[in-house]
């Protein structure tokens, strides 16, 4: 990330600094920072201790539920017909999980009456549809269809949706979600290669500070269960910030695909990196282009890896019958690849319409009930061919 200031901060850090717009009060410093001292942080300057709270309310264990399958397949899950429920935080729906990330979706039907903070990971939210603004201790951070919304552990939030549907793909890490080492040089910077350029992160819009006081509600994330806490006073308090950490959007239009003369892997669609899993960007683009290319993946073991793809829009060429809002999981121990047909059918392709988002983990997933409530069992047969008509038959024999 870039270094971006907003808001008053003073020209030296740990120095004395004022309210400057209200009783001139001593102004509250909190640096925010990863891995102690030592990893990217940013400075915020508060009206009030971020440790004031006036009441400590109830904590409350996250619980998944797994569904343990009785046979280990491929999978599709279809999401689509999922009934809005919940707001933008109570109503991300896990789907899978493991130790190093959770996957969810959330289709939000009500407005958040408090704030929250993830205080045990950062999270990323792909709006597959709507539109809103997180607003945030940092600042405002409008969001648009197909956003990436990556908001760091520690960030203050509430989101407000606008008119219309909302579906969102979520995103919960213990780790840190970063750009891919190879695509920075040394100092941080993003590199002529990678498929996208700093400027194509979005910041808060606007930081503004609330004065007011009352009765506020603050939900904490942390050691797998939620924390309830009041304030009273409104905790997007702060006057000025600046650093590295901040929450920001990334649209995946603005992913620069690539292609090849002949076919490109998986890697060069990666979008961001967390512990033991990436989450990667497939993108309208043009296909490979040698006469014999097939455009099309080939069949492949990951064989430390699953696979899971989220179908945004358009047609996937490698797959039939999965549509928007569907989402394959291709498990480790497991070959996969192209059903039948679909080599054939791609041949001589010279572009692809085909928007997903994928994440492959290094760990083995676990399911959630909800996944086996929207599983497709039929998915695992779909490489079979399909049996000969008895028209067929008959002229066969
Ligand atoms: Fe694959």
């Amino acid at each position: 990330m870039r270094y971006v200031s907003m808001g008053d901060v003073p020209a030296k850090r740990h120095t004395q600094v004022r309210d400057e717009d209200g009783d001139g009060r001593l102004l509250v410093e909190e640096v925010m920072g990863y891995e102690g001292f030592s990893g990217n942080e940013s400075i915020l300057y508060h009206l009030q201790s971020p440790c004031d709270v006036a009441e400590v309310g109830a904590f409350e264990p996250l619980v998944l539920e797994e569904w343990v399958p009785d046979a280990h397949v491929h999978r599709l899950t279809h999401t689509a017909g999922l009934a809005p429920a919940g707001d933008p935080v109570s109503g991300r729906r896990v789907l899978m999980f493991n130790r190093d990330v959770e996957m969810a979706i959330c289709r939000p039907s009500e407005e958040m009456t408090g704030f929250y903070r993830n205080g045990e990971g950062d999270e990323v939210v792909f709006v597959h549809e709507g539109s809103g603004t997180f607003e945030t201790i940092f600042g405002t951070l409008p969001f648009a269809p197909h956003d990436y919304v990556v908001i760091p552990r520690g960030t203050t939030y509430r989101v407000r949706c606008d008119d219309g549907p909302q579906t969102w793909l979520t995103f919960h890490t213990p780790g840190e979600i970063e750009t891919p080492n190879r695509y920075r040089n040394r100092y941080g910077q993003l590199l002529e290669h990678a498929p996208f350029s700093q400027r194509d992160f979005h910041p808060p819009a606007a930081l503004r500070t609330h004065r007011s006081r009352g009765s506020y509600d603050l939900t904490v994330r942390a050691r797998g269960g939620l924390q309830h806490f009041v304030l009273d006073y409104h905790p997007f308090d702060v006057v000025g910030w600046d650093g590295y950490v901040y929450p920001y959007t990334f649209n995946i239009a603005d992913f620069e695909p690539k292609s090849g003369r002949l076919h490109q892997p998986p890697t060069v669609h990666q979008t961001f990196q967390g512990p033991n899993f990436v989450i990667c960007s497939f993108c309208p683009r043009n296909l490979d282009w040698d006469p014999l290319a097939v455009p099309v993946p080939y069949h492949h073991s990951n064989l430390q890896s699953e696979e899971v793809i989220y179908y945004v829009d358009g047609q996937f060429g490698s797959r039939s019958g999965v549509g928007a809002g569907a989402l394959t999981l291709h498990p480790s121990g497991l070959p996969h690849g192209p059903q039948p047909g679909r080599v054939e059918a791609s041949l001589g392709a010279t572009h692809t319409d085909e928007l997903a988002v994928m994440c492959d983990t290094f760990a083995p997933l676990r399911l959630t009930t909800l996944a086996r409530d929207l599983d497709d069992p039929s998915y695992a047969l779909s490489w079979h061919p399909a049996p000969a008509s008895s028209a067929a038959r008959s002229a066969t024999v």
